[in-house]
């Protein structure tokens, strides 16, 4: 039988569309399943969203919904978008409002209960909605939940109770035994401390909710939102892949969950226990967690739109060694954008293939590999830190011998070594061969722009080693990175400051301002940057076309109330007619739609 690796990320809360950080756990997730797949290894990729949080009641309701299950259906529509875009390869996408999850959840639920490790008590004491759990005063900092700085809600209620402190020890024991465990090794202490302690019996169900799971015995009770949450990692996949690796990717304000709840639930109804919890650090801006709640989120559309999917993936991994807390910055990602992916790489694959076009006429010809070159790919090194989940760190080696091929033509000098050109060109065609292999799981849609320059297919790993490039034609096609450039960001903000000359009051008063509301969205056929907007502006529903492609997806503008400019002439703008202007604020990261502060009905004046 093949061996299996089951790798998941938290399933993120609907409130709001992915951040950088949901993106970041996404992405690493997506390059082990892809590296474990090119390994020809059985793997599951999981991701998903928890929708059974009051918290998607709360923001269903600030967006007018009222049918809440209409409103987790709109954003997981959103979310699946966002990962598409991201090149995320999941194998399934769960939803715990999907009924084959609910069932499956209470199944449990009544397992635990069957075993007596679940009672029914009284609880007493604090509860973050933001987390959406119950928290002791050791777990606040001035009285405020440290992830959301939000005062925790005074609760007292009957609920149900799991036996957590039944399993104190068999924990301790797991977790001291088995080193692989928690990782990092730090969060290892961390929660082994933690658990030392003492732990209480926990809620595992809340009364008067409108919104979850019922207790399958107890329809005035709802599971607890993380013991319904918990399973999506049962009910997600089939049970083969609970086999040789299962790898739960989260963030370190979830680590607790992940590594005592969900393993003592796991030894209460006797099943297998994940191989390794892995608790990533925070992305930060100023040192706070970038988050939806606290208003700081940076959209990973935006910033693919502006760099590229691969330039996002890539600083993602390269930046901050995984496990660790690290500043978002958007320089940085410019500087290795530039650096590292148009300099290193995409010159490395223009300067092979432009002498490959110039000497050999754009056949590939088979030369000897040089052996000094090929000793410096350690691929065992590279799987071995992909296998201990350091991404990072694997990414760098990789990097490392981009380096190495590119030192290796400026010393080798192959457009005037008439003698060793063969076997020189041969030798870093066939080493962007494997890079380009290496990289698939990081940034796969280079990987592939180079294989198409190369003329070659994907295969897998078993074609990590030299020589193995056939002979035939490379196909040089455009550069991969195109560099940013500092100069014209600069001009674009002194044109910003500029102010326009005064206008009079009366010529102001020339504009007709409406409400209007986006009855429909599509993307233009013939542009990169504009979206063809149906707009209800009271008086008839009007053609706009506007320039926010990538700002928005399609799904979140159907609905929404803008601001329109309606008496601007016509324009066509490249084959479709434009009536009117919609009103947006920018800067140059983002375009954000003026919309009124208020529903209001559409075609009411703007003064
Ligand atoms: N729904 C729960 C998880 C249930 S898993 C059985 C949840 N959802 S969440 O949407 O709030 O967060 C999901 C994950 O995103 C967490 O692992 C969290 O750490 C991660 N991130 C959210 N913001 C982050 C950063 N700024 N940086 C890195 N990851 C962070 O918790």
């Amino acid at each position: 039988m093949k061996k299996t690796f089951f790798i998941t990320t938290p399933i993120y809360y609907v409130n709001a569309p992915p951040t950088i950080g949901s993106a970041y756990s996404t992405i690493v997730a997506d390059v082990l399943a892809r590296w474990h797949r090119l390994k020809k290894i059985d793997t599951f990729f999981l991701t998903g969203l928890d929708e059974n949080s009051s918290k998607t009641v709360k923001a269903a309701k600030e967006k007018n919904y009222t049918n809440i299950q209409k409103y987790t259906n709109d954003m997981a529509r959103i979310w699946k978008e966002v990962w598409k875009r991201l090149n995320i390869s999941y194998d399934n996408f769960i939803r715990t409002t999907d009924p084959k999850h609910k069932k499956i959840a209470q199944n449990y639920f009544n397992k635990v209960y069957k075993k007596k490790d679940i009672y029914l008590g009284t609880y007493e004491g604090l509860y973050c909605e933001g987390c959406e759990e119950f928290k002791r005063g050791l777990d606040l900092k001035n009285g405020l939940c440290p992830y959301h700085k939000t005062t925790p809600i005074k609760i007292k209620e009957q609920n149900y109770f799991f036996k957590l402190s039944k399993y104190q020890n068999k924990l301790i024991n797991l977790i001291e035994k088995n080193k692989k465990f928690i990782l990092p090794e730090s969060r290892r202490e961390e929660i082994l401390n933690f658990i030392k302690t003492g732990l209480h019996d926990l809620s595992v169900s809340r009364p008067n909710l409108e919104w979850g799971i019922d207790v399958p015995f107890d329809k005035k009770q709802k599971l607890w939102v993380w013991f319904d949450a918990l399973l999506n990692y049962k009910t997600g996949v089939n049970k083969r892949y609970w086999k040789d690796q299962v790898i739960h990717l989260v963030g370190k304000d979830i680590q607790k969950f992940h590594c005592i709840i969900w393993p003592a639930i796991l030894l209460s109804t006797r099943e297998p226990l994940p191989t390794t919890v892995f608790s990533h650090g925070f992305f930060t801006i100023n040192g706070q967690k970038i988050s939806k709640s606290l208003g700081n989120a940076i959209g990973p559309i935006e910033l693919a739109n502006k760099y590229s999917v691969d330039a996002l993936r890539y600083y993602l991994i390269r930046e901050i060694p995984f496990g660790q807390d690290g500043d978002f910055s958007e320089n940085a990602l410019k500087n290795r954008l530039n650096n590292e992916l148009a300099n290193d790489l995409g010159n490395l694959l223009s300067r092979t293939l432009t002498l490959v076009e110039k000497f050999f006429d754009k056949k590939i010809k088979k030369g000897k590999i040089d052996s000094k070159l090929k000793n410096k790919l350690n691929f065992k090194k590279i799987d071995s830190l992909i296998e201990n989940i350091n991404p990072t760190e694997a990414l760098s080696e990789i990097w490392r011998f981009i380096k190495e091929v590119n030192k290796y033509i400026n010393d080798k000098k192959p457009w005037e070594n008439e003698k060793e050109r063969k076997d020189v060109l041969y030798t870093a065609l066939d080493s962007l061969r494997i890079i380009a292999l290496l990289l698939f799981p990081f940034i796969p849609d280079t990987s592939e722009k180079i294989n198409k320059q190369l003329n070659i297919k994907l295969t897998n790993f078993k074609d990590a080693k030299f020589g193995l490039l056939k002979e035939g034609k490379i196909n040089k096609g455009e550069i991969l990175f195109k560099k940013i450039e500092e100069q014209k960001i600069k001009e674009f903000k002194n044109n910003e400051i500029k102010q326009k000359p005064m206008v009079k009051y009366e010529d102001f008063q020339k504009l007709e301002i409406k409400v209007g509301k986006i009855k429909s969205a599509k993307e233009h056929p013939n542009a990169d940057k504009l979206l063809i907007l149906e707009v209800d502006t009271g008086d008839r529903v009007r053609q706009i076309v506007a320039g926010i492609k990538g700002h928005y997806t399609l799904e979140e503008l159907k609905g929404k109330e803008i601001v329109v400019l309606t008496n601007l002439e016509p324009r066509d703008l490249r084959g479709f007619k434009s009536e009117g202007m919609l009103l947006a604020a920018s800067d140059d990261n983002k375009i954000v739609i003026l919309k009124p502060e208020k529903e209001i009905k559409p075609g009411s004046g703007v003064k």
